[in-house]
């Protein structure tokens, strides 16, 4: 199949090309890319205009919850392929804590096949850090990287012996696989739901406070400094955390870190009273976090923007804010309000949007996408910076529903992703 792009303003974090150009694809492949391209010879060759459009190589997340295997009634590897594609995203990386956890060469491997089967996109298992998410007895890492995996991961909580952690960066560094830290100090944690602070006192809540994320960034920037290994920091919220992210980077430690839209566009006073759609962990911070978070992207000190997409059933949501889950859906979400609060904000350019939604994360995992160079693989996104509208839930491809950016208004939405050169979602009346 033969697809030309044509009129778009071209994004390419590999090159640093912005300017407008034709992008032809050839077999799954980049085949060329200059301006104002002859009519191919293949007269089935599909056509798309994309005037207006920023033409990007397409958004990797590095953390995606699919639920699958265990939890299929939030979400299944094909539904939140879909509705990864619809947010422009060509690769995904999904998180281990499913029943069971993907903590064994099957597990990695059953996701990956379904994953084939199912959709045109890019699918990654990280495996877990630990058997079974014990945080007691590390897994075989090995046997999971030959699986495919290619991260690890103990996101939903941290591995809370320092020394299994120490043990299990060796061996991340041996193998030159990233660890993707979730940094959550449980002994500090208190019952905690939201962030510590007048919201929540007001609310009578029990509060999640900064430290309770910062120690383990810090312990784990040691550890990652001590080892050699690769660290990731995953959703990153408070201020602490820009600090230290630049300080360990000062410092020569290998550290990339990453940002979730809800984390740089809603703070805690935005929290609506009861409404478990903006329970997520860590929680929504101050404005002074927020803040922080901008100015560290900004500052390329955070390189990578992440959904933490996490899907809950309706009744899993439904309940008490101390007792319902963490977690929001994000997928389909995560370009508009980057291109919303960040581009549009002032904080990042075009080019740093696709840097922080492609490149970067395709660094991290040390794979060969993120580009839009000849010979490279067709994984692009076609995104509309003009298009205002509201966010409508009920429209999402997840099983689930819950986010707290419902009725929002966005400015900036996804027209055409393009997964090996194949159209994995087209916008409607485009
Ligand atoms: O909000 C969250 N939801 N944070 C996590 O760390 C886990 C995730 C989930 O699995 O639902
Ligand atoms: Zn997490
Ligand atoms: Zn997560």
């Amino acid at each position: 199949m033969t697809l030309l792009i044509r009129n778009g303003r071209v994004i390419d974090p590999a090159s640093m090309q912005d300017s407008v150009a034709d992008i032809l694809i050839q077999d799954g492949k980049i085949a060329d890319i200059r301006p104002q391209m002859q009519e191919p010879e293949d007269r089935q060759a599909v056509q798309i205009d994309a005037q207006g459009c920023y033409v990007m190589p397409g958004f990797i997340d590095l953390h995606v919850h699919l639920r699958d295997p265990g939890f299929e009634y939030k979400e299944t590897v094909a539904t939140g392929a879909a509705a990864a594609a619809r947010g422009g995203f060509t690769t995904i990386v999904a998180m281990p804590n499913t029943k069971p956890a993907a903590d064994n060469a099957d597990v990695i491997s059953y996701v990956h096949n379904k994953a084939k089967n199912m959709t045109k996109i890019n699918v990654l298992q990280a495996g877990a850090i630990t058997h079974k998410m014990a945080g007691e007895q590390l897994s075989d890492i090995e046997d999971m990287v030959r699986a495919g995996s290619p991260a690890v991961s103990e996101d939903g909580k941290s591995v809370m012996n320092a020394n299994l952690m120490h043990k299990a960066m060796k061996i991340a560094k041996r193998l030159d696989i990233p660890v993707l830290s979730h940094c959550e100090e449980k002994t500090l944690l208190n019952g905690g739901v939201v962030n510590e602070d007048e919201n929540a006192v007001r609310n009578g809540l029990p509060g999640i406070s900064n430290l309770v994320e910062n120690m383990i960034a810090v312990r784990d920037v040691m550890l990652a400094g001590d080892t050699g290994a690769k660290l990731h920091l995953c959703h990153c919220s408070t201020k602490e955390s820009v600090e230290i992210v630049k300080l360990a980077r000062e410092r020569g430690v290998r550290i990339s870190a990453e940002v979730c839209p809800h984390h740089f566009t809603l703070s805690s006073d935005d929290m609506i009273t009861g409404d478990t759609n903006f329970k997520m962990n860590p929680p929504l911070r101050t404005k002074e976090d927020v803040e922080a978070l901008r100015q560290g992207l900004k500052d390329d000190i955070l390189d990578v923007i992440a959904t933490d997409h996490a899907p809950h059933s309706k009744d899993d949501k439904n309940d008490s804010m101390l007792r319902a889950p963490f977690g929001i859906i994000g997928l389909e979400t995560a370009a508009a309000l980057t291109h919303t609060e960040l581009v549009l904000g002032g904080y990042l350019t075009p080019m740093q949007m696709a840097q922080k939604m492609s490149f970067h994360p395709a660094r991290v995992l040390g794979i060969d996408k993120g580009s839009l160079q000849p010979g490279k693989t067709a994984d692009i996104v076609i995104f509309d910076p003009e298009k205002t509208y509201e966010i409508d839930a009920s429209r999402s491809a997840s099983k689930s529903r819950n986010t707290p950016f419902h009725g929002r208004r966005v400015t900036g939405a996804v027209r055409v992703t393009i997964a090996g050169g194949e159209i994995v979602y087209q916008a409607e009346k485009y």
